[in-house]
């Protein structure tokens, strides 16, 4: 882990880290919004929604291209077919998520994927029956999971048991997850969380939550919403037993982007295993044979309901090509250091105006608490040409994304943190 001092706190420092970065030639290949003014500007958003690769316009109009050319045969001819263009992402998702090929599928949007897993893993009987999630969940997954307690007839207020923050702290220790896992024992069917979580950044252990669930005969899944892209993932060997995640924002596919889904081997070809079907879960070599009995792939690709949005796929292609190269320890490596520099000039800078929330257990997120009127300054940071997010009641969010911003960002935006303030 980099440490830093003084001697980093100044423009001329972060430029020289960045002379020396092995990994600087990535940012080169994003287009990066301009401030009003015209000129640069400062992008600290890349967990709410990810940079434009530059290469995006080039793979979908590959794909208008076909269409174009080939009209409908354009699922059969051209550089990339559409019949199997879904499988052109499989190999660098498994690579994303720590997972086999078999195991994860692009498809559909997050919060579609999150009820699609519910609907196979959420299996409440009459005495296990509880949800398990944050306490300051993404409003999203808690309309989802009290739709789905509803769904099985049960109450959402009896059945969604929210983690409370261990006493004294703003989030929960980790070892305080895995006891209150214990504590709802018999009675906990699923454990749902957000990792990293939206609203503070704290990443949970996955194998340690995973293995307690398990323990206490509960299924585990996570929403990759804020992790995938950013943290290093490895849910085949930590035993999650499902994960989805949106490719819109650490992943850089455009808005509305595919999302994803992980969905562990062991559970693939379990035997009636509830699941909602449609033709493209279907036997790929007898498909076009359109007969009535659906005979499920032997993969997460099962899952998949119809056939995929062609140019949502393609944009993500372009940014799946760039995370191929870069690889994930490396940009965890990067994340890591580029996190902690902009931790440091903040509590160096600003310590007295704002205070950090995200624990020691994080990615790239910081989520910064401020003390003067939060609106007015995001106001202020917009007129400046500074894209950060703002969540009420008084959180920042601030993501250096490992990919393409770099420590001269960090540097200016303290500085103008700095002003404002
Ligand atoms: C943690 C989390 N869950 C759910 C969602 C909803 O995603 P979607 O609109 O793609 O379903 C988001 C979107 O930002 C999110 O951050």
């Amino acid at each position: 882990m980099t440490i830093y001092n003084s001697k980093h706190n100044h423009l001329d420092s972060a430029k020289a880290m960045d002379g020396e970065d092995s990994m600087k030639h990535f940012r080169s290949k994003f287009h990066f919004p301009k401030a009003p003014n015209g000129g640069e500007g400062l992008y600290f958003c890349g967990h709410s929604l990810g940079l434009m690769p530059k290469d995006a316009r080039k793979t979908i109009e590959t794909e208008l291209d076909s269409w174009e050319k080939y009209g409908v045969e354009g699922h059969f001819e051209g550089p990339f077919p559409w019949l199997p263009y879904h499988e052109n992402i499989t190999k660098s998702f498994s690579k994303l998520v720590g997972a086999k090929e078999s195991e994860v599928i692009a498809m559909n949007t997050l919060t579609v994927n999150l009820h699609m897993m519910m609907i196979s893993f959420y299996r409440p009987t009459k005495t296990r029956y509880k949800i398990l999630i944050e306490n300051n969940t993404f409003p999203s997954d808690k309309y989802a999971v009290d739709s789905q307690a509803r769904f099985h007839g049960f109450n959402p207020s009896d059945t969604i048991v929210e983690l409370k923050p261990t006493p004294g702290k703003k989030t929960v220790e980790p070892e305080d997850v895995l006891r209150q896992i214990r504590e709802l024992g018999d009675s906990l069917a699923l454990v749902m969380l957000g990792n990293c979580n939206y609203l503070s950044g704290q990443c949970f252990n996955f194998a340690d939550i995973a293995k307690a669930a398990h323990e206490n005969g509960a299924l585990c899944g996570f929403n990759l919403a804020h992790g995938v892209g950013n943290l290093l993932l490895n849910l085949h060997d930590d035993d999650v037993d499902f994960a989805v995640w949106c490719s819109y924002k650490y992943l850089n596919s455009g808005p509305g982007g595919i999302a994803g889904c992980f969905i562990h081997e062991k559970h693939i070809t379990e035997k009636n295993i509830p699941r909602f079907e449609g033709w493209w879960g279907t036997n790929k070599s007898t498909r076009f044979k359109m007969g009535p009995n659906f005979d499920a792939i032997p993969t997460a690709e099962a899952w998949q309901l119809s056939n995929p949005p062609i140019f949502q796929l393609a944009s993500l292609r372009a940014s799946m090509n760039i995370f191929d190269e870069a690889t994930m320890p490396a940009l965890r490596a990067r994340g890591d250091k580029l996190t902690g520099y902009l931790e440091y000039l903040l509590k160096e800078n600003c310590g007295e105006r704002l205070s950090i929330i995200t624990p020691k257990e994080r990615g790239s997120m910081l989520c910064v608490q401020l003390k003067d009127d939060p609106k007015k300054l995001v106001k202020v940071f917009t007129e400046k040409g500074v894209l950060l997010d703002f969540r009420e009641p008084d959180i920042l969010r601030i993501t250096p994304a490992p990919l393409y911003n770099n420590f001269e960002d960090c540097y200016k935006l303290s500085q103008i943190i700095k002003e404002t303030l």
